[in-house]
């Protein structure tokens, strides 16, 4: 198959192996086209594209708008407290408005789960997820397995951890999904209290010790803890960042205990010195920087693929 399985991308959920391999197959030739001197490609040239985003977004903004404007494809943007939503409109009367506008695809960012489940099912458009609150991050996990299997090759059995905040991480679930439909062993660590009950029965295996679990790991993909997701004035999930550094955060000391390498992810933002350490994000085990650039040639699949089914 030569075409994606899906009209929109909600979330790794219901893609197939085939469907992430088409993906990393066309990032592959759309890395090439930004590397070169003229980095743009008249492959969307017919389209507009509406980036929404609800909730705050550095990185999956800009390498959306980065794509989209690459293959040539007329961009609006839109953020939510400049708009009509603080008035009071629903977000499928604001997505109507914008389609009536004549767009033909929406990229957003919500801070619901399934918000973009929900607006694919009322709106008629093609909807791409960038991140539906604590659900899924599709591009994310896709753009940190592309960049691992441009490290590693062959992902099937390569033993990957996910440290932190899994609880409250939408990366965590994308990445868990995308990395076993590409054989590799999941492991999340992290205290109890940021592990979901029931996790395990997703195929992944569980820790709370962070040396061990890197032993084992051939890459750590070490999130950030989401204290804006955390419920206020409740009893706290750990006692103090400090003692989360100290018992969960990644630094040389623990690298340097290690019989082999290992390659070090990390989606951003990062909180340097709470979940990693300055020397290791900046280290050459780290490849944070290859991921963002990766997230501009993944998107630039994604948008292609979608808007190309017939
Ligand atoms: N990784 C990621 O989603 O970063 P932003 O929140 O900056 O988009």
């Amino acid at each position: 198959m030569n075409q994606l399985s899906v009209r929109h991308l909600t979330g790794i959920r219901g893609l197939t192996e085939n469907d992430v391999q088409l993906i990393f197959q066309a990032a592959k030739e759309f890395k090439e086209v930004i590397n070169r001197p003229i980095k743009k490609v008249p492959s969307l040239r017919d389209l507009t594209i509406a980036n929404l985003f609800f909730e705050n977004s550095t990185r999956t903004r800009l390498s959306f708008e980065l794509a989209e404007k690459r293959l040539s494809a007329d961009v609006v943007n839109f953020s939510a407290g400049s708009s009509s939503v603080s008035k009071g409109e629903t977000l499928v009367d604001t997505v109507n408005n914008i389609l009536a506008m004549k767009v033909d695809l929406v990229v957003m960012r919500h801070p619901h789960p399934g918000a973009s489940q929900f607006l694919a099912n009322k709106v008629d458009t093609i909807v791409v997820n960038a991140g539906d609150g604590t659900h899924e991050h599709p591009t994310q996990a896709l753009l940190d397995a592309f960049s691992l299997q441009e490290k590693l090759g062959d992902l099937s059995n390569k033993n990957v951890a996910i440290v932190g905040d899994i609880r409250h991480s939408r990366v965590a679930l994308s990445n868990i999904l995308c990395l076993k439909l590409l054989g590799a062993n999941v492991r999340v660590c992290g205290p109890k209290t940021l592990i979901p009950k029931g996790i395990n029965s997703m195929g992944v295996d569980v820790s709370h010790n962070l040396q061990e679990t890197l032993e084992w790991c051939d890459v750590a993909n070490m999130l950030r803890i989401q204290l804006e997701r955390q419920e206020k004035g409740t009893v706290p999930y750990f006692p103090s960042l400090r003692e989360y550094a100290m018992t969960f955060g990644l630094n040389k000391d623990r690298l340097d205990k290690l019989d082999h390498e290992i390659t070090i992810l990390h989606p951003g933002p990062i909180n340097r010195g709470v979940e990693i350490t300055s020397d290791v994000a900046d280290g050459n085990h780290s490849i944070i920087l290859n991921q963002v650039e990766n997230g501009v040639a993944i998107r630039m699949a994604v948008l292609y693929l979608l808007a190309s089914k017939t």
